[in-house]
């Protein structure tokens, strides 16, 4: 601005004796009318320029923005809560759930799931809302870079409908059971498995007492309604939540290999200690006859990661957004200013080439009315 007041001045000051020493032809009065028409346009762009940047400057600054750090997870004592909810293809007389840690320690320091009796094949209304779950999740999770910015700002998490309620009950006996519950966890590595049989837990070790199961009544189809560490929500999304798989072969070994990464989160609307996890899984066919040794079952082996994620959501400063924004408007102005004279300087090229005899009967600067001055 105040290079333009310059401008608007200057003629006036000593004129009349610069004047005198002044040996550059002059222009005559409708160039210069002309030329500040241009000016004026160059001022009004100018100025539509400045508002459109401050409009968005401002709306950029009220934006904010999800960081994301890495560093060591020092905080070794805390503990791990585990939310499961599934249901398995067998009774719940034939099956165990069971955990092992890397310390030892299993199921009876850790809580207790709960178990229900129910049947495989779900109604119609559960079905839907199955399905549902495992479209959202899939979406989220190939869309996950496109909104997860939205994700943590919301706040909230994915809260998909619970399975509803069966309205008719089956009159076959129950052939599938619910586990479900949460468990307390140490932050170690550890294995969660449902086996054939109930565990019995012995100062030695665990033992799984599966003889009075059938392998024929094996079937460790399942379906996984929910798995999740830690306080769900705040934008995390579980990846195995509807995850079903039908096992058309009894000594089925399904193995999901969890990986648990710590995550903080910071925003706005919600500060929370919570772990996200990716997860492998794999399927493997038990036949002892041809080498491939193990215990049917469903495992979840899950191990923490070292480092943790700390999401923060964050405003630019204002004084950091001052400087840009006044930086950028005198930007502006100044190129306006520069255009502006490139302009004039060509057209006044121009005008003398086009009428080079009115280069003679010049008018004197002082007659020119202020405003033609202004840019
Ligand atoms: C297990 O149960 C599911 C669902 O009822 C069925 O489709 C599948 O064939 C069964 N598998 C075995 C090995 O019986």
């Amino acid at each position: 601005m105040s290079m333009l007041r310059h401008r608007k001045k200057s003629p006036y000051y000593g004129v009349e004796i610069i004047k005198n020493l002044d040996s550059f032809p002059k222009v005559n009065k409708e160039d210069f009318i002309e030329k500040s028409r241009i000016g004026g346009t160059v001022t009004v762009i100018a100025y539509i320029l400045i508002l459109w940047i401050i409009v968005h400057e401002v709306r950029y600054y009220f934006e904010s923005h999800v960081d994301f750090k890495f560093m060591p997870d020092k905080d070794y004592d805390a503990k791990l809560r585990l939310n499961l909810d599934l249901t398995v293809a067998m009774p719940c007389s034939s099956i165990g759930a069971d955990i092992l840690d890397s310390t030892n320690q299993n199921m009876l320091k850790f809580g207790k799931l709960d178990m229900m009796d129910t049947w495989f094949e779900m109604t119609s209304e559960q079905r839907l809302n199955f399905d549902d779950i495992r479209r959202v999740n899939s979406y989220l999770r190939e869309e996950f870079h496109a909104i997860n910015d939205l994700l943590w700002k919301s706040g909230h998490s994915i809260t998909l409908r619970k399975l509803p309620q069966r309205e008719i009950i089956d009159s076959n006996p129950p052939d599938a059971c619910r586990v479900y519950g949460s468990l307390v966890l140490n932050k170690v590595a550890g294995n969660l498995h449902i086996t054939a049989g109930k565990s019995l837990h012995l100062p030695e070790g665990h033992v799984h007492i599966s003889a009075f199961v059938s392998q024929a009544e094996y079937n460790f189809s399942h379906r996984i309604h929910h798995l999740s560490f830690g306080d769900s929500g705040v934008g995390i999304i579980h990846p195995l939540d509807g995850e079903e798989k039908i096992a058309d072969i009894n000594m089925a070994l399904y193995q999901y290999f969890v990986e648990i990464v710590p995550t903080d989160v910071e925003t706005f609307l919600s500060k929370a200690k919570t772990y996200q996890y990716s997860v492998k899984d794999s399927l493997r066919i038990i036949n002892h006859d041809k080498g491939s040794h193990g215990v049917p079952g469903i495992f979840f082996k899950y191990d923490i990661s070292a480092l943790k994620v700390v999401v923060t959501q964050s405003h630019e400063p204002l004084l950091k957004f001052f400087v840009r924004l006044s930086s950028t408007l005198s930007g502006v102005f100044v190129s306006a200013g520069i255009l502006k004279d490139c302009i004039l300087f060509i057209t006044k090229k121009l005008e003398r080439t086009l009428y080079p005899e009115q280069k003679k009967n010049g008018v004197s600067v002082e007659k020119v009315p202020e405003e033609v001055y202004s840019l």
